[in-house]
Protein backbone atom coordinates (compact mmCIF):
# COMPACT_ATOMS: atom_id res chain seq x y z
CA UNK A 1 0.00 0.00 0.00
CA UNK A 2 1.65 3.27 -0.79
CA UNK A 3 1.94 5.73 1.87
CA UNK A 4 1.63 9.60 1.36
CA UNK A 5 2.57 12.17 4.58
CA UNK A 6 1.46 15.04 5.30
CA UNK A 7 3.29 17.67 7.37
CA UNK A 8 1.85 20.74 8.96
CA UNK A 9 4.07 23.31 9.09
CA UNK A 10 1.84 26.43 8.96
CA UNK A 11 1.61 27.74 12.31
CA UNK A 12 3.07 30.64 13.59
CA UNK A 13 3.95 29.35 16.98
CA UNK A 14 2.95 32.66 19.27
CA UNK A 15 4.42 32.17 22.03
CA UNK A 16 7.72 31.24 20.91
CA UNK A 17 8.39 34.93 20.81
CA UNK A 18 10.74 34.63 17.92
CA UNK A 19 10.67 35.72 13.72
CA UNK A 20 11.59 32.81 13.13
CA UNK A 21 8.86 30.22 12.59
CA UNK A 22 8.09 27.60 15.12
CA UNK A 23 9.28 24.44 13.06
CA UNK A 24 12.66 25.73 12.04
CA UNK A 25 13.31 25.88 15.66
CA UNK A 26 15.95 23.44 16.63
CA UNK A 27 16.51 20.55 18.65
CA UNK A 28 19.89 18.26 17.99
CA UNK A 29 20.61 21.71 15.94
CA UNK A 30 17.96 20.24 13.24
CA UNK A 31 15.01 21.62 12.65
CA UNK A 32 11.93 20.29 14.15
CA UNK A 33 10.56 19.86 11.11
CA UNK A 34 13.50 18.18 9.92
CA UNK A 35 12.90 15.56 13.02
CA UNK A 36 9.33 15.10 11.80
CA UNK A 37 10.05 14.65 8.10
CA UNK A 38 12.71 12.25 9.38
CA UNK A 39 10.45 10.15 11.68
CA UNK A 40 8.04 10.10 8.75
CA UNK A 41 10.57 8.53 6.32
CA UNK A 42 10.79 5.37 8.22
CA UNK A 43 7.49 4.85 6.22
CA UNK A 44 8.91 5.23 2.71
CA UNK A 45 6.62 7.33 2.01
CA UNK A 46 6.12 7.29 -1.96
CA UNK A 47 4.69 11.16 -1.19
CA UNK A 48 5.69 14.31 0.91
CA UNK A 49 3.65 17.51 1.31
CA UNK A 50 4.57 20.05 3.65
CA UNK A 51 1.76 22.59 4.33
CA UNK A 52 3.38 25.52 5.03
CA UNK A 53 2.17 28.87 5.53
CA UNK A 54 3.88 31.49 8.69
CA UNK A 55 7.99 31.62 7.10
CA UNK A 56 6.74 29.64 4.30
CA UNK A 57 9.78 30.35 2.45
CA UNK A 58 12.31 29.33 4.68
CA UNK A 59 9.96 26.51 5.57
CA UNK A 60 9.94 25.71 1.81
CA UNK A 61 13.84 25.83 1.77
CA UNK A 62 14.11 23.42 4.13
CA UNK A 63 12.01 21.16 3.18
CA UNK A 64 13.88 21.29 -0.19
CA UNK A 65 17.03 20.68 1.28
CA UNK A 66 15.81 17.50 3.37
CA UNK A 67 14.60 16.42 -0.27
CA UNK A 68 13.89 17.93 -3.47
CA UNK A 69 11.36 15.74 -4.00
CA UNK A 70 8.79 16.78 -1.26
CA UNK A 71 5.78 18.79 -2.12
CA UNK A 72 4.65 22.10 -0.38
CA UNK A 73 2.14 23.86 -0.49
CA UNK A 74 0.32 27.12 1.64
CA UNK A 75 -2.27 27.47 3.86
CA UNK A 76 -2.37 31.59 4.17
CA UNK A 77 -4.68 31.69 6.49
CA UNK A 78 -4.64 29.28 9.47
CA UNK A 79 -8.01 28.29 9.77
CA UNK A 80 -7.77 24.75 11.48
CA UNK A 81 -5.84 21.00 11.30
CA UNK A 82 -8.92 20.14 8.44
CA UNK A 83 -8.55 22.93 6.56
CA UNK A 84 -4.33 22.86 6.84
CA UNK A 85 -4.89 18.76 5.32
CA UNK A 86 -7.21 20.35 2.60
CA UNK A 87 -4.25 22.46 1.15
CA UNK A 88 -2.08 19.16 0.44
CA UNK A 89 -5.50 17.71 -1.82
CA UNK A 90 -4.45 19.31 -4.95
CA UNK A 91 -0.73 17.55 -4.82
CA UNK A 92 -2.26 14.13 -3.92
CA UNK A 93 -4.48 14.40 -6.58
CA UNK A 94 -4.92 10.74 -8.64
CA UNK A 95 -2.92 9.25 -5.37
CA UNK A 96 -4.23 5.97 -4.33
CA UNK A 97 -3.02 5.08 -0.61
CA UNK A 98 -2.70 5.83 2.37
CA UNK A 99 -1.96 9.37 4.03
CA UNK A 100 -0.75 9.64 7.45
CA UNK A 101 -0.96 12.86 8.79
CA UNK A 102 2.13 14.83 11.16
CA UNK A 103 2.62 17.71 12.83
CA UNK A 104 5.93 19.49 12.17
CA UNK A 105 6.43 20.78 15.79
CA UNK A 106 6.04 17.50 17.12
CA UNK A 107 9.86 16.02 16.56
CA UNK A 108 9.65 12.48 19.03
CA UNK A 109 7.23 10.12 17.07
CA UNK A 110 9.08 6.66 17.02
CA UNK A 111 9.18 4.72 14.04
CA UNK A 112 7.78 1.90 15.49
CA UNK A 113 4.89 3.72 16.38
CA UNK A 114 3.89 4.96 12.67
CA UNK A 115 4.92 1.38 11.50
CA UNK A 116 1.90 0.08 14.31
CA UNK A 117 -0.26 3.01 13.01
CA UNK A 118 0.38 1.64 9.47
CA UNK A 119 -0.96 -1.85 10.52
CA UNK A 120 -3.76 -0.86 12.46
CA UNK A 121 -5.49 0.17 9.19
CA UNK A 122 -6.03 -3.35 8.49
CA UNK A 123 -8.67 -3.14 11.49
CA UNK A 124 -10.22 0.16 11.03
CA UNK A 125 -10.42 3.14 8.32
CA UNK A 126 -9.04 5.34 10.27
CA UNK A 127 -6.40 4.81 12.77
CA UNK A 128 -5.49 8.00 15.34
CA UNK A 129 -2.41 8.08 17.66
CA UNK A 130 -3.43 8.18 21.18
CA UNK A 131 -1.65 8.87 24.50
CA UNK A 132 -2.69 8.62 28.33
CA UNK A 133 -1.72 11.67 29.18
CA UNK A 134 -0.14 12.43 32.59
CA UNK A 135 -1.72 16.03 32.60
CA UNK A 136 -4.46 15.83 29.96
CA UNK A 137 -4.55 19.68 29.75
CA UNK A 138 -5.90 21.41 26.58
CA UNK A 139 -5.49 17.93 24.07
CA UNK A 140 -8.36 16.77 22.71
CA UNK A 141 -10.30 13.66 23.93
CA UNK A 142 -10.48 11.00 22.54
CA UNK A 143 -14.15 9.10 23.55
CA UNK A 144 -14.10 5.29 23.41
CA UNK A 145 -16.49 2.66 23.08
CA UNK A 146 -14.67 -0.82 23.90
CA UNK A 147 -11.62 -0.90 21.15
CA UNK A 148 -14.05 1.37 18.56
CA UNK A 149 -13.28 5.08 18.76
CA UNK A 150 -16.31 7.33 18.56
CA UNK A 151 -15.19 10.66 18.35
CA UNK A 152 -12.47 13.20 19.10
CA UNK A 153 -13.63 15.77 21.33
CA UNK A 154 -11.33 19.09 21.80
CA UNK A 155 -11.23 20.68 25.26
CA UNK A 156 -12.47 23.76 24.72
CA UNK A 157 -15.79 21.64 23.68
CA UNK A 158 -15.87 18.85 25.83
CA UNK A 159 -18.19 18.94 28.78
CA UNK A 160 -16.89 17.97 32.55
CA UNK A 161 -16.92 14.15 32.05
CA UNK A 162 -15.38 14.61 28.40
CA UNK A 163 -12.55 16.07 29.92
CA UNK A 164 -12.34 13.64 32.68
CA UNK A 165 -11.16 11.56 30.23
CA UNK A 166 -7.10 10.91 29.72
CA UNK A 167 -6.82 8.95 26.77
CA UNK A 168 -5.60 12.05 24.37
CA UNK A 169 -4.82 12.64 20.86
CA UNK A 170 -1.73 13.37 19.98
CA UNK A 171 -2.58 14.94 16.71
CA UNK A 172 -1.04 11.90 14.13
CA UNK A 173 -3.82 9.81 12.04
CA UNK A 174 -3.45 7.35 9.22
CA UNK A 175 -6.53 7.14 6.77
CA UNK A 176 -6.76 6.25 2.98
CA UNK A 177 -6.17 9.51 1.38
CA UNK A 178 -9.44 9.52 -0.90
CA UNK A 179 -11.20 8.98 2.32
CA UNK A 180 -9.12 11.79 4.44
CA UNK A 181 -10.32 14.05 2.04
CA UNK A 182 -14.13 13.23 1.59
CA UNK A 183 -14.54 13.40 5.19
CA UNK A 184 -12.47 16.91 5.21
CA UNK A 185 -14.90 18.12 2.87
CA UNK A 186 -17.53 17.79 5.31
CA UNK A 187 -16.32 19.41 7.99
CA UNK A 188 -17.47 22.36 9.51
CA UNK A 189 -16.26 25.23 12.09
CA UNK A 190 -19.25 25.39 14.10
CA UNK A 191 -17.27 25.16 17.20
CA UNK A 192 -15.93 27.09 20.21
CA UNK A 193 -12.32 28.34 17.73
CA UNK A 194 -14.36 28.76 14.80
CA UNK A 195 -12.07 25.98 13.26
CA UNK A 196 -12.05 23.39 10.62
CA UNK A 197 -11.21 20.78 13.46
CA UNK A 198 -8.92 17.71 11.89
CA UNK A 199 -10.32 15.67 14.93
CA UNK A 200 -14.12 16.21 13.60
CA UNK A 201 -13.41 13.44 10.92
CA UNK A 202 -14.01 10.38 13.28
CA UNK A 203 -17.37 11.74 14.22
CA UNK A 204 -18.06 11.75 10.79
CA UNK A 205 -16.95 8.96 9.57
CA UNK A 206 -18.76 6.65 12.43
CA UNK A 207 -21.83 8.32 11.00
CA UNK A 208 -20.94 7.19 7.65
CA UNK A 209 -20.35 3.65 8.83
CA UNK A 210 -16.87 3.64 8.83
CA UNK A 211 -14.56 2.13 11.59
CA UNK A 212 -12.04 4.16 13.74
CA UNK A 213 -9.31 2.54 15.98
CA UNK A 214 -6.15 3.75 18.25
CA UNK A 215 -2.70 3.20 18.64
CA UNK A 216 -1.11 4.41 21.66
CA UNK A 217 2.37 5.51 22.25
CA UNK A 218 4.47 6.76 25.44
CA UNK A 219 3.14 10.61 25.79
CA UNK A 220 6.81 11.61 25.27
CA UNK A 221 6.69 10.78 22.05
CA UNK A 222 3.81 13.00 21.32
CA UNK A 223 5.67 16.04 23.25
CA UNK A 224 4.30 19.08 21.34
CA UNK A 225 6.83 22.16 21.25
CA UNK A 226 4.73 25.33 22.14
CA UNK A 227 7.14 27.40 24.01
CA UNK A 228 10.78 28.01 24.64
CA UNK A 229 10.40 26.33 27.82
CA UNK A 230 9.53 23.39 25.80
CA UNK A 231 12.18 23.68 23.27
CA UNK A 232 14.73 23.73 25.84
CA UNK A 233 13.05 20.51 27.68
CA UNK A 234 13.13 18.79 24.53
CA UNK A 235 16.54 19.72 24.02
CA UNK A 236 17.28 17.64 27.31
CA UNK A 237 14.78 14.83 26.75
CA UNK A 238 16.29 14.82 23.10
CA UNK A 239 20.27 14.87 24.27
CA UNK A 240 19.68 12.05 26.90
CA UNK A 241 18.28 9.66 24.77
CA UNK A 242 21.15 10.37 22.17
CA UNK A 243 23.59 9.71 24.88
CA UNK A 244 22.35 6.63 25.90
CA UNK A 245 21.69 5.47 22.76
CA UNK A 246 25.83 5.91 22.07
CA UNK A 247 26.58 4.11 25.06
CA UNK A 248 24.02 1.49 23.73
CA UNK A 249 26.16 1.37 20.99
CA UNK A 250 29.70 1.08 22.01
CA UNK A 251 30.76 4.63 22.55
CA UNK A 252 32.74 5.58 25.61
CA UNK A 253 31.21 8.46 27.56
CA UNK A 254 32.57 8.94 30.67
CA UNK A 255 30.73 11.97 31.52
CA UNK A 256 27.87 11.63 29.04
CA UNK A 257 25.99 14.47 30.44
CA UNK A 258 28.44 16.78 29.24
CA UNK A 259 28.25 15.63 25.59
CA UNK A 260 26.24 17.54 23.13
CA UNK A 261 24.98 15.96 20.08
CA UNK A 262 23.19 16.79 16.92
CA UNK A 263 20.64 14.93 15.44
CA UNK A 264 22.99 13.46 12.64
CA UNK A 265 26.08 12.41 15.03
CA UNK A 266 27.60 9.18 14.33
CA UNK A 267 29.84 8.16 16.79
CA UNK A 268 31.20 4.45 16.07
CA UNK A 269 31.72 1.81 19.03
CA UNK A 270 34.58 1.66 21.20
CA UNK A 271 35.44 5.37 20.56
CA UNK A 272 36.24 7.63 23.75
CA UNK A 273 34.17 10.85 23.98
CA UNK A 274 36.06 12.71 26.56
CA UNK A 275 33.91 15.44 28.80
CA UNK A 276 32.62 18.30 27.22
CA UNK A 277 32.58 17.65 23.39
CA UNK A 278 30.46 19.54 21.45
CA UNK A 279 28.93 17.65 17.96
CA UNK A 280 27.97 20.55 15.73
CA UNK A 281 25.79 18.93 12.21
CA UNK A 282 27.51 16.58 10.16
CA UNK A 283 30.05 14.63 12.16
CA UNK A 284 31.02 11.32 12.19
CA UNK A 285 33.43 9.30 13.97
CA UNK A 286 34.95 6.06 12.91
CA UNK A 287 35.77 2.98 15.53
CA UNK A 288 38.21 3.21 17.79
CA UNK A 289 38.95 7.09 18.17
CA UNK A 290 39.36 9.59 20.60
CA UNK A 291 37.77 12.84 21.60
CA UNK A 292 39.32 14.36 23.83
CA UNK A 293 38.04 17.08 25.90
CA UNK A 294 36.51 20.37 25.25
CA UNK A 295 36.84 20.00 21.13
CA UNK A 296 33.85 21.06 19.09
CA UNK A 297 33.72 19.24 15.60
CA UNK A 298 31.27 20.43 12.64
CA UNK A 299 30.76 19.11 9.47
CA UNK A 300 34.01 16.62 9.45
CA UNK A 301 34.89 12.68 9.68
CA UNK A 302 37.49 11.49 12.12
CA UNK A 303 38.86 8.09 10.91
CA UNK A 304 39.96 4.82 13.24
CA UNK A 305 42.55 5.46 15.42
CA UNK A 306 42.74 9.26 15.02
CA UNK A 307 42.79 11.46 18.18
CA UNK A 308 41.67 15.22 18.62
CA UNK A 309 42.03 17.16 21.06
CA UNK A 310 41.58 17.82 24.23
CA UNK A 311 40.95 21.61 22.90
CA UNK A 312 40.71 21.25 19.31
CA UNK A 313 38.18 22.74 17.10
CA UNK A 314 37.38 20.79 13.61
CA UNK A 315 35.52 22.86 11.36
CA UNK A 316 33.38 21.65 7.66
CA UNK A 317 35.21 19.56 5.71
CA UNK A 318 37.63 18.75 7.87
CA UNK A 319 39.04 14.84 7.58
CA UNK A 320 41.05 13.34 9.18
CA UNK A 321 42.73 9.79 8.05
CA UNK A 322 43.63 6.94 10.07
CA UNK A 323 45.42 7.34 13.19
CA UNK A 324 45.60 11.11 12.52
CA UNK A 325 46.72 13.63 15.29
CA UNK A 326 45.14 17.30 15.76
CA UNK A 327 45.79 18.75 19.26
CA UNK A 328 45.61 21.07 21.82
CA UNK A 329 44.47 24.73 20.41
CA UNK A 330 44.18 23.51 16.73
CA UNK A 331 42.23 24.30 14.51
CA UNK A 332 41.38 22.35 10.87
CA UNK A 333 39.13 23.33 8.07
CA UNK A 334 38.29 22.39 4.68
CA UNK A 335 41.39 19.92 4.91
CA UNK A 336 42.31 16.12 4.46
CA UNK A 337 45.05 14.86 7.04
CA UNK A 338 46.61 12.23 5.72
CA UNK A 339 46.81 8.82 7.82
CA UNK A 340 48.83 9.79 10.97
CA UNK A 341 49.70 12.96 10.19
CA UNK A 342 50.55 15.23 12.93
CA UNK A 343 48.94 18.50 13.94
CA UNK A 344 49.87 18.58 17.88
CA UNK A 345 49.71 22.26 18.85
CA UNK A 346 48.46 26.19 18.16
CA UNK A 347 47.65 25.50 14.67
CA UNK A 348 45.75 26.51 12.00
CA UNK A 349 45.37 24.27 9.15
CA UNK A 350 42.58 25.67 6.33
CA UNK A 351 41.86 24.44 3.02
CA UNK A 352 44.49 21.98 2.83
CA UNK A 353 46.10 18.87 2.03
CA UNK A 354 48.72 17.00 4.35
CA UNK A 355 49.95 13.76 3.04
CA UNK A 356 50.17 10.60 5.49
CA UNK A 357 52.83 10.89 8.62
CA UNK A 358 53.66 14.24 7.59
CA UNK A 359 54.29 16.30 11.18
CA UNK A 360 53.24 19.96 11.08
CA UNK A 361 55.03 21.15 14.25
CA UNK A 362 54.01 24.23 16.83
CA UNK A 363 52.65 27.38 15.25
CA UNK A 364 51.90 26.42 12.06
CA UNK A 365 49.24 28.67 9.68
CA UNK A 366 48.35 27.75 6.50
CA UNK A 367 47.57 31.28 5.71
CA UNK A 368 44.74 30.56 3.05
CA UNK A 369 43.05 33.65 2.70
CA UNK A 370 44.16 36.83 1.08
CA UNK A 371 41.51 39.07 1.63
CA UNK A 372 39.18 38.13 -1.51
CA UNK A 373 40.25 34.55 -1.80
CA UNK A 374 41.10 31.13 -0.62
CA UNK A 375 43.91 29.22 -1.72
CA UNK A 376 45.44 25.84 -0.95
CA UNK A 377 48.29 24.47 0.72
CA UNK A 378 49.19 21.05 -0.19
CA UNK A 379 52.35 19.10 2.24
CA UNK A 380 53.33 16.15 1.14
CA UNK A 381 53.48 12.55 2.91
CA UNK A 382 56.28 13.07 5.51
CA UNK A 383 57.04 16.16 5.30
CA UNK A 384 58.11 18.25 8.56
CA UNK A 385 56.77 21.41 9.23
CA UNK A 386 58.75 23.49 11.35
CA UNK A 387 57.58 25.42 14.44
CA UNK A 388 55.69 28.70 13.33
CA UNK A 389 55.93 27.99 9.72
CA UNK A 390 53.65 30.59 7.77
CA UNK A 391 52.76 28.69 4.68
CA UNK A 392 51.39 31.08 2.48
CA UNK A 393 49.32 29.69 0.05
CA UNK A 394 49.24 28.82 -2.65
CA UNK A 395 52.13 27.19 -1.85
CA UNK A 396 52.88 22.57 -1.87
CA UNK A 397 55.54 21.66 0.10
CA UNK A 398 56.83 18.06 -1.37
CA UNK A 399 57.11 14.67 -0.27
CA UNK A 400 59.95 14.32 2.78
CA UNK A 401 60.43 18.07 2.42
CA UNK A 402 61.38 19.82 5.90
CA UNK A 403 61.04 23.81 6.42
CA UNK A 404 62.94 25.40 9.00
CA UNK A 405 60.99 27.19 12.11
CA UNK A 406 60.06 30.31 11.43
CA UNK A 407 59.88 30.46 8.07
CA UNK A 408 57.36 32.61 6.21
CA UNK A 409 57.08 29.68 2.66
CA UNK A 410 55.96 31.67 -0.17
CA UNK A 411 57.47 29.09 -2.74
CA UNK A 412 56.99 25.29 -3.73
CA UNK A 413 59.32 23.28 -1.78
CA UNK A 414 60.61 20.40 -4.28
CA UNK A 415 60.26 16.93 -2.57
CA UNK A 416 63.49 16.12 0.15
CA UNK A 417 64.54 20.18 0.15
CA UNK A 418 64.75 22.12 3.41
CA UNK A 419 63.24 25.67 3.03
CA UNK A 420 64.65 28.38 5.05
CA UNK A 421 62.28 31.46 4.94
CA UNK A 422 63.73 33.79 7.46
CA UNK A 423 66.59 36.37 8.36
CA UNK A 424 70.03 34.96 9.14
CA UNK A 425 70.85 35.23 13.02
CA UNK A 426 73.95 36.96 13.50
CA UNK A 427 75.12 36.84 17.59
CA UNK A 428 77.27 40.24 19.28
CA UNK A 429 79.95 38.85 21.23
CA UNK A 430 78.73 39.80 24.97
CA UNK A 431 76.00 42.31 23.81
CA UNK A 432 73.69 40.59 25.91
CA UNK A 433 75.55 40.78 29.01
CA UNK A 434 76.51 44.76 28.72
CA UNK A 435 73.24 46.02 27.55
CA UNK A 436 71.43 44.26 30.56
CA UNK A 437 74.05 45.47 33.05
CA UNK A 438 73.37 49.53 31.35
CA UNK A 439 69.80 48.64 31.97
CA UNK A 440 70.31 47.61 34.93
CA UNK A 441 72.10 50.47 36.61
CA UNK A 442 69.63 53.12 35.07
CA UNK A 443 67.07 51.36 37.08
CA UNK A 444 68.73 51.83 40.58
CA UNK A 445 69.34 55.05 39.82
CA UNK A 446 65.51 55.29 39.45
CA UNK A 447 65.68 56.46 35.90
CA UNK A 448 63.12 54.92 33.65
C1 LIG B 1 -4.39 19.66 18.03
C2 LIG B 1 -5.58 18.73 18.01
C3 LIG B 1 -5.81 18.15 19.42
C4 LIG B 1 -4.56 17.43 19.87
C5 LIG B 1 -3.35 18.36 19.80
C6 LIG B 1 -2.08 17.58 20.05
C7 LIG B 1 -7.13 19.60 16.35
C8 LIG B 1 -8.37 20.40 16.10
N1 LIG B 1 -6.75 19.49 17.60
O1 LIG B 1 -4.69 20.74 18.86
O2 LIG B 1 -6.88 17.24 19.40
O3 LIG B 1 -4.73 16.95 21.18
O4 LIG B 1 -3.23 18.94 18.48
O5 LIG B 1 -0.99 18.45 20.11
O6 LIG B 1 -6.56 19.10 15.40
N2 LIG B 1 -1.63 23.87 11.91
C9 LIG B 1 -1.59 24.30 10.61
N3 LIG B 1 -2.60 25.06 10.13
C10 LIG B 1 -3.69 25.38 10.87
C11 LIG B 1 -3.74 24.92 12.20
C12 LIG B 1 -2.71 24.17 12.68
O7 LIG B 1 -0.62 24.05 9.90
O8 LIG B 1 -4.58 26.06 10.34
C13 LIG B 1 -0.52 23.06 12.43
C14 LIG B 1 0.21 23.77 13.55
O9 LIG B 1 1.29 24.51 13.03
C15 LIG B 1 0.65 22.62 14.42
C16 LIG B 1 -0.41 21.57 14.21
O10 LIG B 1 -1.07 21.90 13.00
O11 LIG B 1 1.89 22.08 13.99
C17 LIG B 1 -1.41 21.51 15.35
O12 LIG B 1 -2.07 22.73 15.48
P1 LIG B 1 -2.37 23.38 16.88
O13 LIG B 1 -3.05 24.66 16.66
O14 LIG B 1 -1.15 23.38 17.72
O15 LIG B 1 -3.43 22.31 17.45
P2 LIG B 1 -3.86 22.11 18.95
O16 LIG B 1 -4.80 23.17 19.32
O17 LIG B 1 -2.68 21.91 19.78
CA1 LIG C 1 -0.30 22.40 19.65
Amino acid sequence: MATALIVLAAGKGSRMNSDLPKVLHPIGAAPLLVHALDAGGTLDPDRTVVVTGHGAEAVERTAARFDDRIVTVRQDAQLGTAHAVAQARPALDGFDGDAVVLYGDTPFIEPATLEAMKAARADHDIVVLGFEAADPGRYGRLVMEGDSLQAIVEYKDADAATRALTLCNSGVICADAKTLFSLIEAVGNDNASGEYYLTDIVGLARARGLSAGVVTCAEAETLGINTRAELAAAEAAFQARKRARAIEDGVILPAPETVIFAQDTHVGADTLVEPYVVFAPGVTVESGATIRAFSHLEGCHVSRDAVVGPYARLRPGATLSEGAKVGNFVEVKNATLGAGAKVNHLSYVGDAEVGAAANLGAGTVTCNYDGYFKHKTTIGAGAFIGSSTMLVAPVSVGDGAVTASGSVVTMDVPPGDLAMGRARQTNKTGLGARLMGRLKALKSKGIN
